[in-house]
């Protein structure tokens, strides 16, 4: 889910670099915005290296990356591309401007144009905290329906103890995980997802198979459940749990993953191939556990059948994503793989990495397309499961 990070100038406002940082563990595309105050105390710097995104402060800076603005106006761009607006910490004077539609900086015209979920996380002296014009504002915004995250109390920054800093950025992060909303953009799909390797078999204890956890699959299936999609989760042995649900298809080799996908492509609208299929089997996997003759021992492999090329010729008028991971020309082959498979997106993640691609929590992809490529970047794999639907919904969109 895209969400807001607005960051207001108090002293807390360093423990948004920790809040930033736990969102994006639990899947939010962070994009943070600052105030002019909240630039006195943290350097924008730090919430770009955190989030690897350009950090949005000043109202009539028009520059935006690529890919991540549909609107040349900034704000209210970021206004329509977020579901989620958190404010922390939330300074009184921010709480002030909100209650009272004022417009006069990037954060407090993006409160203005957003239509989302708001989260508002107060963090000031406790007299601040106590003056009855914040206690009446902190009510006009509660009666318009967002979530008041009180500060706790305890010794402050200013010496007074009382109610006034800033609740723990884990709480706020559990708080805002458990009651975000996400736009119900899936309801109406069937979405057929494949996740994890395959297994072939040598003998009865032996099997050739590969790196894949199927983390990357299960984030995107749990994203679009999330997101109002009936899900068919096709899976090969995996150490995960299934998300609640979704309608989980336990296999074990290519030829079952291949064959519980063609059984499901009817109902699908969407199918996203993020499984690690093996290329080839045992042609006669042997019935008792080979003996050890210490001789060498040659295995025949013959191929499996292609999947996603399978599923790309009966694809008719549904949306098929394919995934391609390489260790070397990574947008070369993830090209041929999108024309040669009849693909409408292939995310193509590098996987000679120690830090992103195989059973790792990081991938680093980028979507290529018919209309381009798009670099999603370095990001959790439960982030980037949210980015990718979004980009299918987008691509579907611009096909119709
Ligand atoms: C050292 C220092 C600490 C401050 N801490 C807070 C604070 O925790 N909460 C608050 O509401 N205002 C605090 N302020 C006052 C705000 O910075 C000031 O009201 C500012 O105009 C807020 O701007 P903003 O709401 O646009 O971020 C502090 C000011 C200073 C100089």
């Amino acid at each position: 889910m895209n969400l807001i990070l607005g960051v207001g100038g108090g002293i807390a406002a360093y423990k948004a670099a920790e809040l930033a940082r736990l969102l994006q563990d639990r899947g939010f595309a962070v994009n943070v915005v600052m105030t002019a105050s909240a630039r006195e105390f943290v350097q924008p710097l730090t919430f770009a290296a955190l989030t690897g995104r350009k950090v949005m402060t000043d109202l009539f800076d028009q520059s935006s990356p690529e890919g991540t603005l549909s609107s040349s106006v900034e704000h209210i761009g970021v206004a329509q591309e977020n579901e989620v607006l958190l404010v922390a910490p939330a300074t009184a004077g921010l709480i002030a401007k909100f209650a009272h539609g004022l417009a006069d900086d990037f954060l407090s015209t993006t409160y203005l144009a957003f239509t989302g979920q708001v989260f508002i996380a107060p963090a000031m002296n406790t007299n601040m905290w106590n003056h009855p014009a914040t206690r009446a504002n902190l009510q006009i915004l509660r009666d318009r329906g967002h979530v008041i995250l009180d500060p706790e109390a305890g010794r402050l920054a200013c010496g007074t103890i009382g109610p006034g800093r800033l609740a723990e950025p884990r709480y706020i992060t559990d708080q805002v995980a458990l009651l975000a909303r996400p736009a119900q953009d899936f309801v109406g799909d069937t979405v057929l997802i494949t996740a994890g390797p395959t297994r072939e078999a040598i003998d009865p204890v032996r099997y050739i198979s590969n790196r894949s956890s199927g983390k990357m699959g299960y984030a995107l299936a749990e994203a679009a459940q999330r997101r109002g999609a009936r899900v068919v989760l096709v899976s090969g042995p995996v150490q995960l749990t299934a998300p609640a649900g979704v309608a989980l298809v336990k296999v074990t080799t290519a030829q079952e993953m291949h064959s519980a996908v063609l059984q499901h492509l009817a109902e699908s609208t969407i199918i996203i191939k993020s499984a690690a299929v093996a290329d080839y089997r045992v042609a006669s996997a042997a019935a008792q556990k080979l003996k050890k003759t210490g001789e060498p021992v040659t295995l025949t492999l013959e191929p499996n059948a292609d999947i996603l090329a399978d599923v790309g010729r009966r694809k008719e008028h549904r949306f098929v994503v394919g995934f391609a991971a390489e260790t070397e020309n990574l947008l070369e082959y993830g090209r041929q793989k999108l024309a040669s498979k009849r693909a409408d997106m292939i995310v193509a993640n590098l996987v000679n990495s120690s830090v992103t691609g195989f059973d790792t929590d990081l991938n680093d992809v980028t979507l290529i397309t018919g209309t381009g490529d798009i670099a999603l970047g370095q990001a959790s794999k439960r982030e980037l499961a949210g980015r990718i639907l979004d980009y299918i919904l987008r691509q579907r969109a611009g096909k119709s």
